[in-house]
């Protein structure tokens, strides 16, 4: 037996070495590269840096260099798109897995998570033969307004920073980029193509870069996208400070940056200021081209031209081809890579997971949830979100799942016994989208149906939010208001009359003003989930799972208590041409706590169906010098009934400080698992150094020496306990 034993060990170790030892070693790269480009005419060169089709590159057939293939995106591998439109190809076998919206992956502060998210969608990406899927994207959650929010991963850059290494590990782990997006400051779809955003460099580096650097240094990622928008008057796509200055010399970047489509706008730029491949479909903008309009790109034709006549030296491309070559040996020129795989049960499963802990539970009055799925009941299910596919619409991130499970589908399925009624309640209808309401139905008979409905239910649920269309919730368009639209909050209001054992569930990516709340029992921020969504939710109406998710942004009151709608229309939207973020460092609960403003909810929090206490915190001294580690213990008692799962979290805020500060700032946390009446002892350890605050003065981090104050919670506004320390 142990002879067997052995064998089988030593068999596996030889399977694994012989993966790793198959893939190219940088040095073995590098040689291939230095062979390569001698080899490579001038043209040959300029064609690996655009764009040949909507989502490919040219590779050098003469050499056997192949296509480099990309596709969105950050949470499911896209439908193809035609060679040189953007309508779909129409193919049969492009379905895929959807997964959870990025905002729901970070609401789980669960790293492990992260990293299964990014090896399945990379499996996915690896089958559907795509080189680079376009994502991560984590741009800072800066107003509830913007459109894209649901595609990142909130309003903290620790969080986003912690979350989106692991999740570049998994993609890349299949041979497939990751393409982490959209480096920087494209926290708005309103003008977003142009506007110019005017930050400061302490903002800058404290708040909007920090995820895009540990995505370079830590998760290694092989490709970055360029936003949109210009930064100190030029655009990100070629921007001399962000590419060439702070990405490419400051962090080490070896990888490619490919604009985002149509984000190039001059050759000379494009060429000097960092920037190595140009997508788009056409010089004429974002969604039209002629035909072979390819060649009119701006590192196309003006690009050889300029380089055959000596405008632009010669290195210059060689640069950018080696970055090129670099990225097809680690993906689809790799000596070995897995094959890949698709829409499998292990998918699917990390989709259901993914949704299961990022669900935040807000509110819950009376133990309104779980709702036992063995009581013989009628459940009220009300609202459009109830049955509407969220996997449509969005905008670049939108997916064609192989099937997606609606709220409703996911309830009947586990609520066997109780008698479940659906009722539209309200419709989105826009003509502008076609989506008008056939007579004899219009919004009035569709809230009288439902009002009949729940008055005669023994408990309502009702499913509202946003839904991707235009306006709400999806990528070219900002949200117009901060509250729910489509007559939800009166419907909402209206129903609680008639009977008020109301549950509300909101399926969005953003805050949503909630003046409805007295009126319910209880509220679930339920996200745009995938295709798992329906069972997920049932999983955590039913109790079958405790929630565990928490917000990974705030829900101010009202909108004017976000800090980026307080200093007016320049701060946000800005006056169409330039935008100057005012609050600077302070977004989200930085905002709130230093300014005192108390939010509807808070960054971080998120109830269960048990009961934590968080206490015993002990650190490993009370002084520290630069290079010192703080280790903060503590114990997390589970005083329910209920197995759960707690997010603790530690802040930290400076005393007396010389600069304007954060009352506190996240700066780590731990989910702990405990069992129902037990404890468990956990930790988090954190860099003295990485307490420094960004000194404009010398540009660079700055360690403040004395008093720092620790605080210990399960939420931004929820602190179980402070504790002073010192740097000396
Ligand atoms: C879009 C998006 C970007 C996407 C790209 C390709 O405009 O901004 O996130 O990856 O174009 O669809």
């Amino acid at each position: 037996m142990k002879r067997d034993l052995l064998l089988i060990l030593l068999g596996l170790m030889i399977v694994v070495f012989n993966v790793k030892a198959q893939n190219w070693s940088d040095q073995e790269i590098e040689a291939k590269i230095d062979e390569i480009i001698p080899k490579l005419t001038l043209r040959e060169k300029v064609d690996l840096c655009h764009a040949q089709s909507k989502f490919s590159t040219a590779g050098v057939e003469r050499l056997g260099i192949p296509e480099l293939w990309m596709a969105d995106g950050p949470h499911g591998v896209r439908a193809e798109i035609s060679w040189d439109s953007w309508n779909y190809a129409g193919w049969t076998n492009d379905s895929i897995t959807a997964f959870p919206a990025l905002t729901c992956l970070a609401a789980t502060f669960n790293e492990k998570l992260a990293y299964q998210f990014g090896k399945a969608l990379g499996e996915e990406a690896r089958y559907r033969k795509k080189d680079v899927i376009l994502g991560p994207g984590v741009n800072i959650y800066r107003t509830p307004l913007n459109g894209r929010n649901f595609e990142y991963m909130g309003e903290d850059p620790h969080l986003a920073s912690k979350l989106c290494v692991p999740y570049i590990h998994g993609v890349q782990e299949n041979g497939v980029a990751a393409c982490i997006k959209h480096y920087v400051l494209n926290n708005q779809e309103l003008w977003r193509d142009h506007i110019n955003v005017e930050v400061s460099d302490r903002a800058l580096y404290e708040i909007y870069l920090p995820a895009f650097k540990a995505a370079v240094q830590e998760g290694g990622a092989w490709s970055l996208m360029g936003a949109y928008n210009q930064f100190r008057g030029q655009y990100c796509c070629h921007n001399e400070i962000l590419l060439n200055d702070i990405l490419k010399d400051d962090w080490g970047f070896d990888g490619a940056v490919i604009t985002d489509w149509g984000g190039a706008h001059d050759t000379k730029e494009s060429a000097l200021y960092g920037l190595d491949i140009e997508m788009g479909t056409g010089t004429n903008g974002l969604t039209f081209s002629e035909s072979n309009a390819y060649q009119n790109y701006f590192l196309a034709a003006p690009f050889y031209e300029m380089l055959k006549n000596g405008d632009i030296p010669e290195s210059v491309v060689d640069d950018k081809a080696r970055r090129i070559l670099r990225l097809m040996f680690r993906t689809n020129m790799a000596k070995t890579r897995p094959l890949g795989s698709i829409n499998t049960k292990a998918h699917q499963g990390v989709a259901r997971r993914v949704a299961q802990e990022g669900i935040v539970l807000l509110k819950n009055e009376g133990g309104f949830f779980p709702i036992d799925p063995e009581k013989k009941i009628t459940i009220a299910v009300i609202g459009e979100n109830a049955t509407r596919q969220m996997t449509k619409g969005g905008g670049s991130s939108e997916l064609k799942p192989q099937f997606e499970i609606s709220p409703l589908e996911g309830i009947k399925e586990r609520f066997k016994n109780a008698t479940i009624i659906h009722s539209m309640g309200y419709a989105s209808g826009d003509p502008a989208y076609g989506r008008v309401l056939p007579p004899p139905y219009d919004l009035d008979s569709l809230k009288q149906a439902a009002l009949k409905v729940a008055a005669k239910a023994d408990i309502v649920l009702f499913f509202g939010g946003l839904n991707k269309n235009h306006h709400q919730d999806c990528e070219g368009g900002d949200r117009l208001q901060y509250g729910l639209d489509f007559g939800q909050e009166e419907l909402i209001q209206e129903i609680a009359r008639v009977n008020n054992n109301l549950g509300v569930v909101l399926v969005s990516g953003n805050a949503v003003a909630t003046p409805w709340l007295d009126n319910t029992k209880a509220l679930i921020q339920g996200w745009y989930l995938g295709s798992m969504a329906g069972h997920a939710m049932a999983d955590i109406i039913s109790g079958d799972v405790n929630p565990s998710g928490k917000l990974p942004f705030t829900f101010p009151v009202k909108l004017e208590d976000n800090g980026a709608h307080y200093y007016g229309e320049i701060s946000y939207p800005g006056d169409s041409i330039n935008q100057e973020y005012l609050e600077d460092i302070l977004v989200g609960y930085r905002w709130h706590d230093t300014r005192d403003i108390a939010p509807q909810f808070a960054f971080g929090y998120g109830l269960s169906y048990t009961n934590f206490i968080i206490s015993h915190i002990t650190t490993n001294g009370d002084s520290f010098e630069k290079e010192d580690k703080l280790q903060v213990s503590f114990r997390v008692n589970n005083e329910g009934d209920t197995d759960g799962a707690e997010v603790v979290q530690l802040y930290i805020g400076k005393e007396n400080s010389s600069v304007p500060r954060a009352q506190k700032e996240l700066k780590g946390y731990q989910k702990v698992v405990v069992k129902a009446g037990k404890s468990t002892i956990g930790s988090i350890e954190i860099n003295i150094k990485d307490l420094s605050y960004y000194d404009e003065n010398i540009d660079d981090w700055n360690l403040e020496k004395g008093a720092y104050t620790l605080y210990i919670g399960n939420s931004s506004n929820h602190i179980s306990i402070k504790k002073q320390f010192n740097v000396r």
